[in-house]
């Protein structure tokens, strides 16, 4: 989808025009008041949609109203909802192009230009029929500049939706190197298992070995002159998660191939970063591999030791993720940064407790914490902070080894998040599991069923504010 600004839209080729109302108001244009509001067509709820249609007496085709409820309730993710859902609408009418003059009494470009791209986003790339998309959209009188800035974050979206979209057969860890090695101006290094061995990555090394994909460890950096901050991201890299001789059931097997959304969140967001040219330098870190049943396999009661030494007996194959985090994040604290942040479909449990709504959030800081919680809600999505009361360690006792992955069924989100801070040294940390929000079991408001790009505009947003 293109995005441009127009200053005149009358000298347009285009036939569709957009414009917001807000409930009990009159339009700006007359020919709206005299055919719509004055006739009580219309009256401009949150969300609801009216198509005037002109027949050669207005200077477009179309008027396509979307209400906005009442002014005084408006506010910035109200506006995301419109905005997508008129594209979403456009997108039902098979309308491709359309001019946008909106005024939401707020400067809404940003917003805009991503919720625009939210609404027109579906997979349809193995769709021989393709499903309609805009592939125009004019806003009236603002300026390019910002539009393009905000492209950067929606394309950031809607690559890491597409990537976790992707069936496993193609979403490999070769596939996410590739990737990785694709970014510019950036320094890629991806380790192979030998590599990965010399590195003593015990834990990461176990989970990837009973498949016939070799796992790689992915080592983006992107460092601009002058640093104001150093940040290290790490994705969750699990191209799929079977859950290992640990076998999952069919149904919660069925969407494991979006176990690798931290990572093409954290991908797509160096990338932004790097287009953006922020002035804080970023790593973005993934251990990626496959999870799955075989004779190779890691199993139950294996006793594995990390990057920094510390001893795992494996509980349940299935909690792999914490596994592969582990060395990753041992690996993060090396690098001399200022701080961490790992972001991860990481437990069922958080799904249950927040649904899609929101994600989990945990770390060792809490005004770190905070901080990116005020970020990811002031680009649209939300955290929620998780306890990390020492209680939540007690299943996490081993006999034979210095702890055990998984910590039971109750409060598991919580224990995964207290695992994980075993392999923290000396840095600011802050844990986001996505396992919930990373992907629609079904449609939920402008979001298709699928992936949903979980922590990209909350991130990026992050570290725009450094
Ligand atoms: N990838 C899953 C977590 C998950 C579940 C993500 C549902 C998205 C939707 C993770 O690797 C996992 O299997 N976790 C187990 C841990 C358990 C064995 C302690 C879980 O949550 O059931
Ligand atoms: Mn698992
Ligand atoms: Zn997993």
């Amino acid at each position: 989808m293109k995005i441009i600004s127009v200053n005149d839209y009358k000298e347009l080729t285009c036939n569709t025009l957009i414009i917001n109302l807000f409930e009990g108001e009159k339009s700006s244009i007359d020919f709206v008041n005299e055919h719509v509001i004055n006739k009580n067509e219309f009256d401009g709820k949150f969300n609801s949609i009216y198509l005037l249609t002109t027949v050669g007496q207005f200077d477009f085709e179309k008027i396509l109203i979307i209400g906005c409820g009442k002014r005084s309730e408006f506010n910035e993710n109200k506006a995301r909802r419109v905005v997508a859902k008129v594209v979403k609408q456009l997108n039902s009418l098979k309308i491709k192009k359309a001019v946008f003059d909106m005024d939401f009494g707020f400067d809404w470009v940003k917003i805009g230009v991503i919720s625009a791209h939210i609404g027109n986003y579906s997979f349809d790339k193995y769709k021989n029929e393709k499903n309609n998309k805009v592939e125009e959209v004019c806003l009236v009188g603002v300026c390019q500049t910002d539009i393009d800035k905000a492209e950067i974050i929606a394309n950031a979206m809607d690559e890491a939706r597409n990537l976790a979209n992707e069936p496993a057969a193609y979403a490999t860890p070769q596939k996410l190197a590739e990737i990785a090695k694709n970014i510019e101006n950036v320094e890629t290094k991806i380790y192979d298992v030998d590599e990965i061995k010399e590195m003593k990555m015990g834990a990461f090394l176990a989970v990837g070995q009973g498949s016939v994909n070799p796992p790689k460890f992915i080592h983006v950096k992107y460092s601009p002159a002058n640093p104001k901050k150093k940040v290290a991201l790490i994705g969750k890299g699990i191209c799929f998660d079977s859950g290992g001789l640990d076998l999952k059931p069919a149904a919660s097997m069925l969407t494991m191939r979006d176990d690798m959304s931290g990572a093409a969140c954290v991908l797509s967001v160096i990338k932004a970063v790097s287009k953006l040219d922020l002035p804080v330098e970023v790593h973005a870190l993934v251990a990626a591999c496959e999870n799955m049943p075989d004779g190779k396999s890691y199993k139950p009661g294996d006793i594995l030791t990390a990057r920094n030494g510390k001893t795992i007996e494996v509980d349940n194959t299935d909690a792999e993720g914490r596994l592969t985090l582990a060395d990753a994040l041992c690996y993060a604290s090396e690098l001399g940064v200022d701080e961490v942040i790992d972001i991860a479909t990481l437990t069922g449990a958080c799904s249950v407790a927040f649904g899609a709504v929101c994600s989990g959030i945990l770390g060792n800081d809490d005004e770190f914490v905070k901080e990116i919680i005020d970020k990811a809600f002031d680009a649209g999505e939300k955290f929620w902070l998780l306890p990390t009361f020492e209680e939540y360690k007690y299943g996490l006792k081993s006999e034979f080894a210095d702890m055990r992955n998984t910590g039971g069924r109750q409060g598991g989100a919580s224990s995964a998040g207290l695992f994980l801070k075993e392999f923290v040294k000396d840095v600011k940390w802050a844990h986001i599991d996505i396992a919930g929000t990373a992907y629609l079991e079904s449609p939920m408001d402008e979001f298709p069923k699928g992936a949903t790009g979980s922590g990209v505009r909350a991130l990026i947003n992050y570290l725009m504010s450094v």
